[in-house]
């Protein structure tokens, strides 16, 4: 039986740091409504194209599995927030690594781009179809932002993250999955303004805002997240007690709380760095596990579980089993082009069109 070890993995975090405080510096909030109802301190900003996180992330990732990218047979790469809508970002990141070998597919699920994409190129793995694929989740979610809304922009940062999957026959890697989709709520995050259901007519076209409704995420997430997680232990006859990390999305403190207490295990095994990254959408999941092994928190032969939680309202989770390798077997000197700016100066242009101009 054909198994899919991950055997590379890299993140990819924009320098530009925006602190609560900043944000206070333009609309009315504060860093303790955002700690206490969130958890996070700050979050990055990017100051190049999304692809560049994506393309650094993908090559540390290739450093870590010691691959050539021409070994690469298909990329998989989760994001809502690519360079452009044509051409996708996966041929973007085929190009610049020089993958010239690989198929290159972009999954538009939010939040659950990289469990859906683990998922799919695990699979692929299992039957045959495909030997090694870059599997990368990321979010250059400023870039979309409407950064007069309080109630949206202080949860959102960009970053980037990837892993490698190799076949092994070994028993390693996404043991079990279940991901699914509340398309029924659809509307509690919408990104509006953009996209055929517009009208290119409307004043307000491009004019990017959100449909956000946080109590009705929260609620939906932890439901979803917490039977989901049950759902794959019992496939694969391990109990909670089995589980030495969750490497979970990470959208919200609270929601990471609620969900442990729902699922039965001690918050000390749920790795969180929310604090300093804030939601990075597709980005969280491959950004945690590559801190999670640079920690030393996840060690040869142990049990991870993820689940994650975005628009769609898309759902999932799935049980890793790590193989014997925790240490990356060679290192990349990829990295962003130079940032001479604060993540102030980056976004104050953005910050002047959407606070000047209010849409209809
Ligand atoms: N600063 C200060 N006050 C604020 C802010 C802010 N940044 N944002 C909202 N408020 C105010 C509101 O206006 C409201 O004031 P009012 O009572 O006078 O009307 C008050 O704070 C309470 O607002 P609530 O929305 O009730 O706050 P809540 O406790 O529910 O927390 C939050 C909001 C943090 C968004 C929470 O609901 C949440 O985390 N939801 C999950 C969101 C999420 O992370 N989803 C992940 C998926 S996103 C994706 O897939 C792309």
């Amino acid at each position: 039986m054909l198994y899919a070890e991950i055997t590379g993995w890299g993140k990819c975090l924009p320098p530009a740091v925006l602190s609560n405080e900043d944000l206070t510096t333009f609309m009315d909030t504060s860093d303790e409504w955002i700690t206490s109802r969130t958890g996070i301190k700050e979050r990055r900003i990017c100051h190049c194209n999304f692809s560049d996180m994506a393309i650094v992330a993908a090559q540390r990732a290739l450093a870590a599995a010691d691959l050539e990218a021409t070994d690469i047979d298909l990329i998989l790469l989760g994001s809502l927030t690519n360079d452009s809508y044509c051409p996708n970002t996966a041929s973007l990141v085929q190009d610049a690594i020089g993958a010239t070998n690989a198929a290159s597919i972009d999954i538009n699920s939010a939040c659950t781009g990289f469990l859906y994409g683990l998922h799919i190129g695990t699979n692929l793995i299992k039957t045959g179809a495909h030997k090694k694929i870059l599997v990368i989740g990321g979010e250059f979610i400023s870039h979309y932002m409407n950064w007069a809304r309080r109630d949206v922009a202080v949860l959102f940062g960009d970053a980037c993250g990837a892993v490698v999957l190799e076949a092994s026959e070994k028993e390693t890697g996404l043991l079990a999955a279940k991901i699914g989709c509340e398309a029924d709520a659809k509307y509690a995050i919408q990104i509006t303004n953009l996209g055929s259901s517009y009208s290119r007519l409307s004043e307000d076209f491009l004019y990017i805002d959100w449909n956000f409704e946080g109590q009705e995420v929260f609620k939906r997430a932890v439901k979803a997240m917490s039977q989901a997680c049950v759902d794959v232990l019992a496939q694969t006859g391990l109990s909670v007690a089995d589980v030495n990390l969750v490497v979970p999305h990470q959208a919200n403190k609270r929601i990471l709380d609620a969900l442990a207490k729902r699922v039965g295990i001690d918050e000390n095994k749920v790795f969180v760095n929310v604090h300093k990254y804030g939601n990075t959408s597709a980005g969280t999941i491959p950004v945690a596990l590559t801190e999670a092994l640079e920690e030393g928190r996840i060690a040869a032969g142990d049990y991870v579980l993820s689940a994650s939680f975005g628009a769609g309202l898309t759902w999932g989770a799935g049980l890793m089993k790590w193989g014997e390798r925790t240490q990356p077997l060679s290192l990349s000197d990829a990295t962003l082009p130079p940032c001479d700016k604060t993540a102030l100066e980056i976004l104050a242009p953005h910050i002047k069109r959407y606070t000047e101009r209010q849409p209809a």
